[in-house]
């Protein structure tokens, strides 16, 4: 794929940030240069130079979105978007590519394949299930689905090192099972298959590894920076019994890579792409 004939939408947040390193020559927008939410901004777009859309724009605050605001904001950006651009992408016959979340499940399952019936707690993943649905029906699409994004800007991983740095033995979640997938994972993955000329259709992506809790995870960023802070076990319900507001958050979260990697896609596991992201991130 040529990169002049990639868009990438929502090129500010995490998953954005990587696709620009990736894509240094494809067009980037966010919000401010394109509202996906808006289908008469989206129609007097240029569209003629595009072959792909990569969309990675979404509201992303699970907790905010169960907020009277952050409902519809959340509604708007996940549901109403991908809707949107599957009208523009249909008209305009453009391939697109769309991300998708471990919440659109209720994680009682141990390993998520990508045909399991939607059954989201929150609603936030309620709003991801119904942007998976509409972009689906598309004959050009694909749809990555990921779990625990660890890239640029405010995530886990850089809070736990933070609080390692401080001294702080923190209480972190441990019934919460899954893998994280670092941004280089998922911009790997969006490459192989954009490159492949793979089948449409949905596959899950996380880097591979053992599956872990938050609490596991703390203790290996912990080990990998030779600190000897305690990690404290606690589980969902304790963790968030005084705060107002919280998503229902899926307890089983991995992802079954076997679709993806049956058509050639080499995946990296969690725990070497966590060691390079603490060298990176300890080192600036
Ligand atoms: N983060 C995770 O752990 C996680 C897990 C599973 C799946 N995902 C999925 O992965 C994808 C990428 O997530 P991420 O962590 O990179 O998200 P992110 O950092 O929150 O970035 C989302 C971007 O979308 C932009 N945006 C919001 N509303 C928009 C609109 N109406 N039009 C255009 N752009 C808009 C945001 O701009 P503003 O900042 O200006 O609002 C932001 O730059 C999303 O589909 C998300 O649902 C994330």
């Amino acid at each position: 794929m040529n990169q002049e004939n990639i868009l990438i939408i929502g090129s500010n947040g995490q998953l954005g940030t990587a696709l620009k390193l990736q894509y240094p020559n494809a067009t980037n927008v966010d919000f401010k240069e394109l509202d996906i939410t808006n289908l008469e901004e989206l129609k007097k777009f240029n569209w003629s130079r595009f072959k792909i859309i990569l969309n990675a724009a979404a509201y992303t605050n699970v907790d905010g979105a169960e907020t009277e605001e952050g409902r519809v904001m959340a509604w708007k950006v996940n549901a109403i978007g991908p809707k949107n651009l599957s009208i523009i992408a249909r008209d305009n016959d453009l391939t697109l590519l769309h991300i998708s979340t471990d919440y659109v499940f209720d994680g009682k399952i141990n390993n998520h394949n990508e045909d399991e019936f939607f059954s989201p707690l929150s609603v936030y993943g309620s709003s991801k299930a119904a942007g998976d649905i509409i972009v689906s029906s598309l004959p050009k699409h694909y749809i990555l689905r990921t779990s625990w994004v660890i890239g640029e800007g405010k995530n886990f991983v850089k809070t736990m090192i933070e609080l390692g740095k401080k001294g702080i033995n923190p209480n972190v979640v441990s019934d919460q099972i899954g893998r994280l997938t670092f941004t280089n994972e998922l911009v790997r993955a969006i490459d192989f298959l954009i490159n492949t000329s793979s089948i449409f259709g949905t596959y899950n992506l996380s880097n591979s590894g053992e599956e872990k809790s938050w609490a596991d995870i703390t203790r290996r960023i912990f080990e990998y920076m030779n600190m000897t802070n305690n990690v404290i076990n606690v589980s969902t319900e304790e963790y968030y019994k005084d705060k107002e507001g919280i998503a229902p958050r899926p307890l089983k979260s991995t992802l079954n890579l076997s679709k993806i990697q049956s058509k050639g896609f080499k995946s990296r596991a969690w725990e070497e792409e966590l060691i390079d992201y603490i060298k990176k991130e300890t080192s600036s």
